[in-house]
């Protein structure tokens, strides 16, 4: 059996090491790689060490019916999970401090709640009665749910073993402690075992937990990234700071799709579920503006538009500026130099700024065209047709490659009064769809259909 000796461990990923070093190889974090003691191997533990039992095998063809789920009515939340609640699934919500998790879980479990399901919400970072205020002032006062203020794992525990609930919120992750754990509450071990003490008390008594878990930048505090292989299900609640709009967003869910978002608005009265997300990230267009070009979407299993607007000016830096806000850069980097090597319209010399309206991310390549659509309106100060739509991947020939769900893109434009499309030749629509469709091969026929020049 090896040596026992202390271990060191990466607070953002969770990556064991054998020696600390400044940068996790894993993940690249920087200064977050901390010493741990070791778990103890007892004798027996090692495989061989006692005689297992045959596994029961089954077939993959099944009857049984897909799992129930709780809907607690609001609706952007239910959707996000695929439906609602699987009763015993662990989730994990992470996201920055003061994003609105707290708010959001509250809303969430007070909703279940008034469904007639038994619903708990243990905070560790807030007493009791300053819950009990922000509920009141949420209106969720009389909402049937309960609340206990404990960071100690073995109560929860038993608390929950007693009250069997459908829900427990555990708010949050990184102020839970263990006394059989000798760690700091937030580090490492102390999560990652908290953590896997309630995913293995929902799985046995069927009560669905939501672990909250801020992100963190550096330092002793694990991140939520330790505890995302051991839940079901891991929602991001992300969101710009200084605008109002939060999208919840699925990156893992064993009983659903993933990729999913729901769309809220962070008001003086909580958060607001937002049933069109499009309407609102287009709700600050008028006029036809130079720079604008809309986007047709598709977030999870729902269509979304939205607007990306560039500015590009003249720059006075040796080395232009290149300010990117809710894209890839890499990707705005890329189109950049396609244009100007395919289509020999350069950007040097120009500080290019771009950005999603509304604080949205967009991470499809499928808004490869909308982003040249804006840059070369911006570019050329003539604005795009403000009843179009785009969509199309452009590789790096130049040319424009379809892409998925063409047909829900522009249902989801025509229902918002758009009449015309930009896609590419090759994109296949089932279904005229009642839009206009012009049809454009690659980047430099876009250059001269939509702005009369080559
Ligand atoms: P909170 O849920 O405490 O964030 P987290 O749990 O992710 O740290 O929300 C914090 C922010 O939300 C706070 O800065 C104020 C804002 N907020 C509102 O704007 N309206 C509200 O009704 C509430 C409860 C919070
Ligand atoms: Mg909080």
């Amino acid at each position: 059996m090896a040596k026992s000796s202390s271990a060191f461990t990466c607070t953002a990923c969770g990556a064991a090491h054998k020696k600390w070093a400044g940068r996790c190889d894993a993940c690249g974090e920087w200064n977050s790689i901390i010493e741990e003691a070791p778990l103890s191997q007892g004798p027996g533990r090692g495989l061989g060490a006692h005689k297992g039992r045959a596994v029961p095998l089954s077939n993959l063809s099944t009857t049984e019916p897909p799992p129930p789920r709780s809907r607690s009515g609001m609706e952007e939340f239910d959707r996000v999970l695929g439906g609602g609640l699987v009763p015993g699934s662990a989730l994990l919500v992470g996201g920055d401090p003061g994003i609105g998790k707290s708010t959001l879980l509250l809303q969430h479990a007070a909703a279940l709640s008034r469904t007639g399901r038994q619903a708990i919400y243990f905070s560790g970072e807030e007493a009791s009665a300053q819950v009990r205020m922000r509920a009141m002032r949420l209106g969720l006062a009389d909402a049937p749910m309960r609340l206990g203020a404990e960071t100690n794992l073995r109560d929860i525990l038993t608390t929950l073993e007693a009250e069997r609930p459908d829900l427990a919120v555990i708010d949050s992750i990184q102020t839970l402690w263990s006394d059989t754990i000798e760690a700091a509450p937030g580090s490492v071990a102390q999560v990652r075992a908290s953590a896997h003490e309630l995913v293995t008390f929902a799985k046995r008594r069927g009560v669905a937990v939501i672990l909250v878990g801020h992100v963190t930048k550096e330092g002793q505090i694990a991140g939520p990234r330790v505890v995302e292989h051991m839940v079901d299900c891991v929602l991001y609640f992300e969101g710009e700071r200084g605008h109002q709009f939060r999208i919840l967003r699925s990156v893992k869910n064993r009983f659903g799709p993933s990729g999913e978002i729901g769309v809220f608005e962070m008001t003086g009265s909580g958060l607001s579920e937002v049933a069109n997300p499009s309407a609102l990230f287009l709700s600050e267009r008028g006029q036809p503006i130079a720079g604008s070009a809309v986007f047709a979407g598709i977030e999870g299993t729902r269509p979304v538009l939205t607007e990306v607007q560039a500015l590009v000016a003249p720059s006075t830096l040796a080395s232009p500026r290149r300010t990117v806000v809710g894209l890839d850069s890499g990707r705005v980097s890329t189109i950049l130099a396609v244009l100007e090597a395919r289509c020999g319209i350069p950007f040097a010399g120009l500080d290019v700024f771009l950005n999603v309206a509304g604080g949205m991310k967009v991470v499809e390549p499928a808004a490869d065209l909308a982003i040249a659509g804006a840059l070369l309106s911006a570019r050329e100060d003539s604005a795009l047709p403000p009843e179009a739509v785009l969509f199309g991947e452009i590789s790096l020939s130049g040319a424009l490659r379809p892409v998925g769900q063409a047909e829900n893109r522009l249902k989801e434009a025509q229902k918002l009064g758009f009449t015309q499309a930009i896609l590419p030749e090759a994109q296949k629509v089932e279904g005229q769809g009642g839009m206009a469709q012009r049809r454009i091969a690659d980047l430099t026929g876009f250059v001269g259909e939509v702005f009369g020049a080559g």
